[in-house]
Parts: C-alpha cells; structure tokens; sequence
C-alpha cells in the first residue's frame, strides 16, 4: 500500500470584510456579544458584484494548491470537492471546478458532510491513493453562506457566525513510511439531523409548493442550528475523535505538534486545548478572521498553519472537526 502525503495547499476568501460592526446596519446585535460568546472579529462575505462563487473560489484556492504541488492540472487525477452550499442543486461543484480548470475528463466527487466535510474528502482521497487508483488528487472545501443567512435579527443566533472561503490540497502518492497521513476516523449520528439543518429547499419541499405558498414568515429556507445543544455535541465529540485518532497510532496528546480544529466557535476550540493540555503555539484558530467556513475551514487554517511556517517536516498534525449531522471525525498526518 502506498500513503499519501498532503504537497500542495492554497486558499482564497473574498476582498469584502464584514466586521462585526457592520453587521450592526441589518440586525440588532454588538461587536461584544459576538466576540464574547464566538471569538469572531470579521468575516468574509462574497459582494455579489464580482464573480465569486463556491466553484469559482474553489478553482482560485485549487489552483494555488496544484502550483504549490509543482504539478499542473493535467496531473490531477481526481477530484474531491466538498461543501454545504454549491452553486446549483444539482450538479454539484467538483464537475464544475473540471469544466473551470479545463480538465481532462477525470471523475468529480461531492461530499455532504458539512461542516466535516473536509475530513471526509480527506479520508476519501487518501483511500483513492493508499490502493494505488490514483496518484494525485486534488480535494477542495468550499462556502458561500452569505448567500443564505437569515441577515435580519431574526436569524441573528446563525448569520453572525459564518463566513464564506475555499481552501484546496493535493493529496499524491509517496512510498515514505510513516510520513503522510496516518489515519482518518469518521462519525455520524443522524437522529441529531434537524438540530443544524438547512430543511426548507429540499424534496420535502419541492418548488410548486414554494411558489404556492410565497409565505415571508417561513424561516424554513434559512439555516436553524440549536445552539448550545450543538454546542455541548461539539466538546464531546471534537475530544473523542482526537483521542480516537492518536490511540490508532499508539501516539499521547504530548506527541501533537499542531491541532488544527473545524473553526466553529473559538470557546470550542480553547475548551478542547484546555482539556488536551495544549500550549497556545500547538493549535491554530483564525475564526476571529473567517468566522466559521464549515468545509472550508480547517483547509483555510491548515493552510495558513503552514504559510506562517507553523507546521514543519515530521510534526504530527491532527485536524478535527463536528457538524451538521451530526457527523465528526479527525485525520492523523505526519508532516
Ligand atoms: O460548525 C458547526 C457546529 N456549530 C457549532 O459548534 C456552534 C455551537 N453553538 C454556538 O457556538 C453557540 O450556541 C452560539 C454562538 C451559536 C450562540 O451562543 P449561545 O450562548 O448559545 O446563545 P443563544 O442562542 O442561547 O442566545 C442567548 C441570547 C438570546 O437572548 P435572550 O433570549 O437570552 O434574551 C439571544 O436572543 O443571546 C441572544 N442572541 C444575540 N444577541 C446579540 C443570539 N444571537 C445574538 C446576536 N447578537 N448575534
């Protein structure tokens, strides 16, 4: 069996910073309660004046990663791309990231797990490469939330805390022992489903019955998160899915170089550093920045991890993430 070895990472968020003041123009809300209860300073949200899009984001975050990995796009021999809000119902966005990077006709898979969806498009491609079916493949976490938030008060408890961003990485093939990613560990729990759910534009709800309706009251068509029972889910659940991952390499909390947590709410990410016994240089939060990008955010801060030279060769890094699902898990990687 062969190990894949992460070679080339890249992200991209849009130009437009949305702080927590000018949120303050559509709903009744402080830069105070944000911070407190969030960590969150700013966010970036798309202008829909420019072209930015989940797929256009993620092609600008890919291509960074395919150039970093000294490869070109006819090298990618697969694409893993994950996200919460694609472009279109369907198809989903690893077709259009093919058509947009001008591709050779290679297989495109969307994963649906939110906000651990880059775990999951991790895990996958790693089983492409460890079985030799592929040798470079290149996986994607993409969010455009703005689109989509409740901005009034209203949905205030949900639209303050996300943000939108890509972030990419290519996953090749390396016959190195022991370097690479270790091992990946997934959970879910779907009885949790309607606790951090989307349930208005779906088949439950088909179009006809929209138009019929037309009603300005349904909240159905925003996001609803139950927040402090997610919240309580998360702590757990982030924990297991470390101590899960080291125990299946035999590794303590001593050995983490780096954790790189899903940034949901930076309280979650200093609570699990706290109980791991972690000194701040050994986990990285950039959701005062981003706010939380669900897929796309333990890629942003991997990348950016690494950027500022954070992560270096033969560091054990451990990413972990918890979402909507409820679905969890973590990735092992020696660096
Ligand atoms: O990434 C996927 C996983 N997601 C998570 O892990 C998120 C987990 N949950 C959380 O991070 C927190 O639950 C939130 C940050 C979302 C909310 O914090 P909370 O402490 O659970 O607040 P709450 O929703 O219980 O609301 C407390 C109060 C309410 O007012 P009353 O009823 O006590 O008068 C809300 O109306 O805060 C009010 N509130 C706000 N006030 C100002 C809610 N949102 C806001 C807001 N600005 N944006």
């Amino acid at each position: 069996m062969y190990n894949s070895k992460i070679t080339g990472l890249g992200h991209y968020v849009p130009e437009n910073v949305v702080t927590n003041n000018d949120l303050k123009e559509f709903m009744d809300t402080s830069d105070e309660w944000i911070q407190e209860r969030t960590g969150i300073k700013e966010r970036r949200w798309i202008d829909p004046k420019t072209e930015d899009t989940t797929a256009v984001m993620g092609v600008k975050a890919a291509r960074i990663a395919i150039e970093k990995a000294g490869l070109t796009k006819d090298d990618i021999d697969f694409i893993v791309f994950a996200t919460l809000s694609p472009d279109m119902y369907f198809p989903g966005g690893g077709v259009q990231v093919q058509e947009m990077l001008d591709m050779p006709t290679i297989g495109a898979l969307d994963i649906r797990n939110q906000c651990s969806g880059f775990i999951y498009a991790m895990s996958v491609a790693d089983q492409f490469i460890k079985t030799g079916m592929y040798k470079n493949v290149l996986v994607i976490g993409s969010e455009n939330h703005s689109g989509g938030l409740d901005k009034s008060t209203r949905g205030r408890n949900v639209s303050v805390i996300f943000g939108d961003g890509a972030g990419a990485a290519v996953l090749s093939r390396s016959e190195e022992e022991g370097k690479g990613i270790l091992s990946s560990h997934l959970h879910s729990e779907g009885k949790h489903a309607k606790e951090l759910a989307l349930l208005g534009p779906s088949t439950g709800k088909w179009v006809p019955e929209i138009l019929e309706k037309n009603d300005p009251d349904d909240v159905s068509y925003f996001p609803y998160m139950n927040g402090q029972f997610v919240f309580k889910h998360a702590v757990t659940r982030f924990s297991e899915a470390i101590i899960e991952g080291l125990a299946a390499n035999n590794l303590q909390k001593e050995d983490i170089s780096m954790l790189i947590p899903h940034q949901a709410n930076l309280r979650i990410a200093q609570f699990i550093q706290k109980k791991f016994q972690l000194s701040d240089d050994k986990v990285f939060n950039n959701i005062q920045k981003y706010g939380n990008t669900t897929a796309a955010s333990v890629i942003i801060a991997l990348t950016e991890a690494f950027e500022e030279g954070k992560i270096k060769d033969n560091d054990l890094v451990v990413l972990a993430a918890f979402g909507s699902g409820f679905t969890w898990g973590s990735v092992i990687i020696r660096w």
